[in-house]
């Protein structure tokens, strides 16, 4: 018998009161284990399908299980499987870190006596422990943003949902966050989330659903949707001044980022030598390359359509 899924969905529908059609039969499978991603614009839907998912929302048809519990006609149950970080902090200001883990847990039916051997737990994998009894108020931005899914672990879900869980946080703060998911993960709890870094999905995920406009546009592993990329974009840092003239090399668009940077796109098969070759022979030395890092958002606009 194959494995269940932690999350099967099927032919899901929504249709809002106002008309508008926000899911348009979208069926997704996502392993136990697994690090996945649900990617898309403004509006595609993805927040529509978490709230199905995690029951805020009714669904207009179409079915959604969570490791094989049916969520519409065992609900509870299938909500005791799945921990919810909703994108906007929702947690009470002015209480402590302590508190609102153990209210939290003690809401979803879990004992005193081990809520507070949690909350102590889940503190210290937030590294919010020496936090726990202050006011929330005065913790910043990442900390609240921690807090946030150190509350949905309260309950031990198998599978944690988080909805743009690093949106308007720096880059800093998301890499504080990419470590505690990572961690949530390889202690086996499996993780969907969504977002609109794009190096996010690339950095955390394993497998990734595009949606756009209510469907899924791709439904792959990381690596196959990064190798369907045929093209590859670098940022070379040159000696010296660049020439005001960019040499011509067939099959390579070049353009000067600024006096010393230089953005090159090649196709992936391109050997790499005969751009340097060509380089050099214009006088303009490599020092340093990096990769640039925009493949992903690249093909997100190449499938969505969105310009
Ligand atoms: N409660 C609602 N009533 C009516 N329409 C809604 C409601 N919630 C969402 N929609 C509409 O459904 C569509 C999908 O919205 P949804 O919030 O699921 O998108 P999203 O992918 O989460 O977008 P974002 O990235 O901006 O958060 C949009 O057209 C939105 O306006
Ligand atoms: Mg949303």
């Amino acid at each position: 018998m194959p494995p269940i899924p932690a999350l099967q969905i099927r032919d899901l529908r929504k249709v809002y009161d106002n008309g508008v059609e926000a899911l348009k039969g979208v069926s997704l499978d996502v392993a136990e284990g697994d690090f996945f991603a649900l990617l898309g614009p403004n509006g595609a839907g993805k927040s529509t399908l978490i709230g199905i998912v995690s029951s805020l929302v009714n669904a207009s048809s179409g079915s959604a299980h969570v490791f094989g519990v049916d969520i519409a006609t065992q609900r509870s149950q299938a909500m005791r499987l799945l921990g919810l970080v909703p994108q906007e902090l929702n947690f009470n200001m002015f209480e402590t870190p302590r508190d609102i883990l153990v209210n939290y847990a003690g809401f979803y039916g879990v004992p005193r006596a081990d809520a507070l051997k949690r909350a102590d737990e889940e503190l210290a994998r937030a590294q919010l422990s020496d936090k726990a009894r202050m006011m929330s108020r005065t913790l910043s931005g990442g900390m609240k943003r921690r807090l946030m899914i150190a509350r949905a672990l309260m309950t031990r879900p198998r599978l944690l949902i988080l909805d743009e869980p690093t949106a308007g946080v720096d880059i800093e703060i998301r890499r504080g966050m990419w470590k505690l998911l990572r961690d949530i993960n390889a202690a086996g709890t499996t993780v969907i989330l969504t977002t609109h870094y794009l190096e996010e999905a690339e950095t955390l995920c394993r497998n990734i659903a595009i949606i756009d406009k209510g469907r899924i546009v791709e439904n792959t592993t990381m690596k196959n949707l990064l190798s369907k990329l045929d093209v590859e974009g670098f940022l070379l840092d040159v000696d010296g001044a660049l020439p005001a003239q960019l040499p011509r090399i067939d099959g390579v668009t070049l353009a000067a980022r600024d006096d010393h940077t230089l953005e090159l796109d090649m196709p992936r098969a391109m050997d790499l030598n005969r751009v340097f070759g060509a380089l050099s022979g214009h006088g303009i030395t490599v020092r340093s390359m990096r990769n640039s890092a925009n493949r992903l958002e690249e093909l997100f606009v190449r499938l969505t359509g969105n310009h």
